[in-house]
Formats: structure tokens, C-alpha cells, sequence
């Protein structure tokens, strides 16, 4: 980040996305934006590095030219099916003898709860405190000053495969690209796209990526949960190409036009007087379906995504429990009647949740990550607001850049 140029690179299983913004005398602008496609992640987490890193520095090199500016280093997001959070906890004595809680009581408190027996290859990225519990008085959210003997903190440790965390770094750093942080992904696309009274009333994120759904629950504005689900719309996809036998790039361009998740009524009425045929010429041959036909596709693959997502709402009792509702990103986001499936499958109220913030990219739920990562940035910068809506992400973004220092060489 320099001369007030903030550089937002989420790289996805589909496409890589870079944003730059730049700091005009009283607000941030688009300088550059651009979407390339993709290759060397699955589900979400790099498997190739050397093939990210030639994609990443095409984009960059791509928006330099486009904004005549030089991209020194980004905000990037780190993504797959291997993170996780696993709640824990730890306990102190209150080392002052007038008993008054310091910061470095509740930074030992925080250490504790690292003590935890972790799968041998993964990582902790992060640790979100949800409470503190001062002398068994529970719900306490800044124990700084308060006095007690005992001091407990109820935590998430966000979790990540070791490797896949190593091959994103690398795949950016060999690119010649520094990186400002690095930011789980679901948090990413919340930052652009939550309201602090969403996250206040109780919401969840879903982030339908291409080969990935992820996910994020908050609560009283705190993070409640995350998880990865390994399936995205790439999966609907390669279910249309089975369905229709056709070849992938043509699933997609049909899935694009014509796709869609619920009958609606009247096209119920066309059904009873016979199906209204879609014909496409593909070179020498044609291929025939009804809009029925896509919908008998579609419809059990969303469905399966949701049933997911439901199960990890039960896992933390959520389940039809968060007034905020559901806000649906990511490219999968952008399928017609999407919206409906998932308020009547979750039971709850639902959005599609396009990038605030950033004047020219409102109306795409793609671009919130991207966006979101910018945002974050942005907040690191200004150091304001931290108990706002960027606040949990900015106050995790200088976690995760220690831990960053820490791995490289
Ligand atoms: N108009 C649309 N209708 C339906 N699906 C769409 C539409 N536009 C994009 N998609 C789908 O969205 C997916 C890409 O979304 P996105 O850009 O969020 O994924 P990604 O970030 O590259 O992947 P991931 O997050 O899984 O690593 C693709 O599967 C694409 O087919
Ligand atoms: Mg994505």
C-alpha cells in the first residue's frame, strides 16, 4: 500500500479479481478494476502456485497499465474447503495486585486459548473473542480496567491448512507482489456487504463461489461461526453438462441464460398445455431442453448446497434464528430465483448482497470479496471506527500479518 493506493486480489477457483482504489482528497475511488480467469486452485485453496503466480502478475501488470499507477502490494483472500473455526477457551489469574485487568492479562488469556490439540498439518490463523467471564460474571466484551482475580475468554480459533496457506503466500510473493494482509474470504465478502445492524440482529453470509460455498454468522456483531462447503455453482455446471450431455463451456453459457431454481407459476400453467422448447445450435449438431429440464437440474444442486448450510446453522443452533436473514454473495448468487430457494429452504429472510462503499461496483455479489478486501484495507489505513463494521475485520487483519511475519523466511 502506497501514495494512498490500496490493492484488493481475490483469487478464485473461477477467476482472479483486483481492485484498486485511491484516496482522493476526502474519499476513495476506482482506479482499476479486472477479472481474468483462473487456474491452479481447487475448492477454493491454491494446489498450483506457479500457475497462480503467473496469473497474479498478468492482473497486476494488467491494472498497472490500466491506471498508469505501480501495484507494490495487496490485499488478498484466502479461501478452501480446509477453513475452519473450532471454538476454545483459556484462564488466567489477573496479574495486578489492585486486581485491575490489563491488556497484557487479557493478551495472555488470548494465548491460552491457543493451547489446543490441533490436526497435525493446520494452522491457527486467528483468534475471535467471543466473551470474557470476569470472577463467573459472563458477557463481558472489553475486560480492560474491569477488576477480578479470574479472567476466562470464550473463543473461535479460526483454523486453516497449513499448506494451502503456504502455497497462497508464495503464489503471491513470487509474483514480486508484497502482501498487506490476508483475510479469510467469508469475512472478506461480509465487509462489503453486511450492515452493523445485520450483524447486530444475527445474519449469515453465504458466498457461493465456483467450486466453494463459504460461509460466515454473526451475532450482537460478533463472528459466530464459519465454514466451507465444497460445492459451488462450478457443480451446477458439470450437473447441466451431465444432464444435457453437453460440453462445460456450453452448460455454463446455458446455466448463465436460461438457468434458474424454481418454476415459477405460470410457467407451471405453460406445463399443463405442453413445454415450451429451448433449441441451441452448437457447430454441427442442436441441443433441446425445456426450461423443466433445468430446473430438475438445478433445483436438487442448490438444494444440496442449502441442506449444507442449514446443517451448520444447527451445529450452533441458528437454525431460523437469525433475524438479520441470509445475504447470498459470490457469482452463484447471481442465479435467477436463488433467493426465493434459499428463504423458503432456510426459512429465513433473504438478500443478494452486492459491495458497499465503493461508487461502480454496487450492483455485482461477485465483486464482494473483492471489495471487501479493499474495505478492510481502508480501515487498516484510517485506524478508525474500530468497533464498527470493519472493526473485527481490521482488528484481524494485524493478527493474521503477525502470523504472516512469523511463517516467512
Ligand atoms: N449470471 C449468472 N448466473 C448463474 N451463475 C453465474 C452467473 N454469473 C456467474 N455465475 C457463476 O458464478 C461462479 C463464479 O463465481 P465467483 O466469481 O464468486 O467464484 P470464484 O470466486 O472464482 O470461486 P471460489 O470462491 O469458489 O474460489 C461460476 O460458477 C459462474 O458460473
Ligand atoms: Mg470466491
Amino acid at each position: 500500500m502506497k501514495g494512498n493506493i490500496i490493492t484488493g486480489l481475490d483469487i478464485g477457483t473461477s477467476s482472479i479479481k483486483a481492485l484498486v482504489v485511491q484516496r482522493t482528497k476526502k474519499d476513495w475511488e476506482v482506479l482499476s478494476f479486472a477479472e481474468i480467469p483462473s487456474f491452479g486452485l481447487r475448492k477454493g485453496a491454491v494446489i498450483n502456485a506457479e500457475e497462480v503466480s503467473k496469473n497474479v502478475q498478468m492482473i497486476i501488470s494488467g491494472i498497472e497499465k490500466d491506471c498508469g499507477r505501480k501495484i507494490n502490494s495487496v490485499f488478498v483472500n484466502v479461501g478452501g474447503s480446509r477453513l475452519y473455526v473450532m471454538p476454545s477457551d483459556g484462564i488466567i489469574s489477573v496479574s495486578r495486585a489492585d486486581q485491575r485487568i490489563s491488556k497484557e492479562d487479557v493478551d495472555r488469556v488470548l494465548q491460552a486459548t491457543r493451547a489446543i490439540n490441533m490436526p497435525r498439518n493446520d494452522e491457527i490463523l486467528d483468534v475471535v473473542p467471543k466473551e470474557f467471564i470476569i470472577d463467573d460474571q459472563r458477557g463481558i466484551k472489553q475486560p480492560v480496567d474491569l477488576t477480578g482475580i479470574r479472567l476466562e475468554a470464550k473463543v473461535l480459533l479460526l483454523c486453516v491448512f497449513s499448506p494451502d496457506f503456504l502455497k497462497l503466500t508464495q503464489s503471491v510473493l513470487n509474483s514480486k507482489i508484497q502482501i498487506d494482509d490476508i483475510v479469510p474470504s467469508p469475512l472478506a465478502a461480509a465487509n462489503s456487504v453486511l450492515t452493523p445492524q445485520q450483524k447486530e440482529l444475527g445474519v449469515v453470509l453465504i458466498d457461493i463461489g465456483a467450486s466453494a460455498t463459504s460461509m460466515a454468522v454473526f451475532e450482537e456483531g460478533d463472528l459466530i461461526h464459519l465454514a466451507v462447503i465444497p460445492i459451488g455453482s462450478g457443480n451446477i455446471t458439470n450437473d447441466i453438462a451431465i444432464g444435457l450431455k453437453t460440453d462445460v463451456a456450453m452448460a455454463e453459457s446455458i446455466k448463465k441464460q436460461h438457468g434458474t431454481c424454481i418454476m415459477v407459476s405460470r410457467e407451471k400453467v405453460k406445463k399443463e398445455h405442453g413445454v415450451k422448447k429451448i433449441e441451441i445450435f452448437e457447430k454441427s449438431s442442436s441441443l433441446s431442453f425445456t426450461k423443466k429440464n433445468i430446473v430438475d437440474i438445478i433445483e436438487p444442486r442448490v438444494s444440496e448446497i442449502l441442506d449444507l448450510v442449514q446443517k451448520e446453522l444447527k451445529k450452533i443452533n441458528k437454525q431460523e434464528q437469525l433475524p438479520g436473514g441470509i445475504v447470498l454473495t459470490g457469482g452463484g448468487a447471481k442465479l435467477p430465483k436463488i433467493r426465493e430457494l434459499a428463504k423458503q429452504t432456510l426459512k429465513l429472510s433473504c438478500e443478494i448482497g452486492t459491495p458497499k462503499g465503493i461508487v461502480g461496483i454496487e450492483d455485482d455479489p461477485s465483486l464482494a470479496t473483492v471489495a471487501g478486501l479493499v474495505l478492510g484495507g481502508l480501515e487498516d489505513i484510517d485506524g478508525s471506527d474500530k468497533e464498527g463494521i470493519l472493526g473485527l475485520l481490521g482488528n484481524l487483519l494485524k493478527k493474521i500479518r503477525k502470523m504472516l511475519k512469523a511463517l516467512l523466511p
